[in-house]
């Protein structure tokens, strides 16, 4: 039996391909998420893509603040470590609704990392966000850029980073590993799990998506005119299979031998910038389907041009991204046109064992 991980948040978009990962990496893998913004279905689904190693795999619908049964799991379990992606993260709700996210995503964040402190389990893989540096003054971010936060929903990210570097600036025995990642897009190669956010999509690649399964008529673009390639915005996006890796990588990091971490904080993008056009673009030759556009005003809070700098997660996580964007739309075309509802309508064809 491999180490045992215990993963907030799994049940969710980035939380489901990792698991994935991690369970066919022989890990064993409990996963703890309250199914706020996701479905049970996406686990049942991992489980039968990761074949006999699936049996590793446990589920606990759990809010992250109920301490009590969060205590009930740690006392079951010895976890050698903990993945935190669980967390509201629309940007647009956390500037409507900022208690709701300061609760969420802060008290949970607070009640976790006091039961792991309790329980002697001090190494954590932290899901942060390229969110933390702002409108950049230059590309590409490296991670000793300024940090600073334009909605709640950022804050709460750069809280919790802070939070981190204090708790184990208190105690050098817990080992952190905060990962800032950029755009995540596309879908396991499989087609059997991807995105599948509740309500309309705020992000890009979903709205796509949903327009290309007719379920949206159009995508409305957010400015173009900013001093970009097209005046779209550009941005790092990056395949959520490559993300998942990436925290394979960092859990490996936390078990070396020897040397300890610390806190460490690690970008994860392919440091390369995309536009809007140059995405919708790839899309339609991806999917063979057009996809209208609506041109419009800047969206507020947006910036300019994001993208990463990769050199530090390579050399120290041993750790590159491998997909480009024609395969992050194959990918996400191939799990869209396969679900175009997600997981809300199941389908039978939608069942890896058949
Ligand atoms: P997601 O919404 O698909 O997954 C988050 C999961 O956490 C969901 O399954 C939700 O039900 C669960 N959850 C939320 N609050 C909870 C609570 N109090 N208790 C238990 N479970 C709870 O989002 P995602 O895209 O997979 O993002 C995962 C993490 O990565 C989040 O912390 C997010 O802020 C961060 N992140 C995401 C992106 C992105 O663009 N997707 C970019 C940077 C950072
Ligand atoms: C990408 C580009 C939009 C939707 C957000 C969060 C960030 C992080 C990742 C969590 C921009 C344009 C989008 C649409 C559009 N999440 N766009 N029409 O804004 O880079 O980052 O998700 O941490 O915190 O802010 O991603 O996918 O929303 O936008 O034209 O309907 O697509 O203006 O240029 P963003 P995005």
């Amino acid at each position: 039996m491999g180490k045992r991980i215990l993963v907030t948040g799994g049940a969710g978009y980035i939380g489901s391909h990792t698991v994935l990962q991690l369970l066919l990496a022989d890990f064993s893998v409990a996963v703890v998420d309250n199914l706020d913004n996701s479905s049970e279905a996406a686990l049942e689904r991992v489980a039968k893509l990761a074949g006999d190693a699936g049996r590793n795999l446990s589920f606990h619908k759990i809010d992250l603040r109920d301490r009590d049964a969060l205590k009930k799991i740690f006392d079951s379990t010895k976890f050698d470590a903990v993945i935190h992606f669980a967390g509201l993260k629309a940007v647009g709700e956390s500037v409507e609704k900022p208690l709701l996210y300061y609760n969420n995503n802060i008290i949970g964040t607070i009640i976790l990392l006091e039961t792991m402190a309790n329980y002697g389990c001090k190494k954590l893989v932290f899901s942060s966000s390229a969110t933390v540096y702002g409108w950049p003054k230059e590309v590409p971010c490296t991670e000793v850029f300024p940090l600073c936060a334009t909605n709640p929903y950022g804050r709460t990210k750069l809280m919790i980073e802070e939070i981190c570097r204090d708790i184990h600036c208190g105690d050098s025995e817990w080992d952190i590993i905060l990962l800032r990642y950029f755009n995540p897009v596309g879908a396991h190669p499989s087609g059997f799990i991807g995105e599948d956010p509740r309500g309309i999509p705020n992000n890009l690649m979903p709205f796509v998506q949903q327009v290309a399964v007719g379920r949206r008529p159009a995508l409305t673009v957010y400015g173009n005119d900013y001093s970009t390639k097209d005046g779209t915005g550009v941005r790092d996006y990056i395949h959520v299979v490559d993300l998942a890796d990436g925290h394979i990588a960092a859990v490996e990091k936390l078990f070396q031998g020897g040397s300890k971490t610390g806190c460490q904080v690690y970008n994860l993008g392919t440091g390369k910038g995309t536009s809007v056009l140059e995405m919708v673009a790839a899309f339609e030759k991806a999917s063979g389907k057009k996809i209208p556009l609506v041109m419009a005003g800047r969206r507020p809070g947006d910036c300019e041009t994001v993208y990463a700098s990769t050199s530090k997660a390579e050399k120290e996580l041993n750790w590159k991204a491998k997909y480009g964007i024609e395969e992050m739309c194959r990918d996400q075309w191939n799990w869209a046109s396969k679900n175009p509802w997600g997981y809300g309508k199941p389908d039978e064809s939608t069942n890896p064992s058949t």
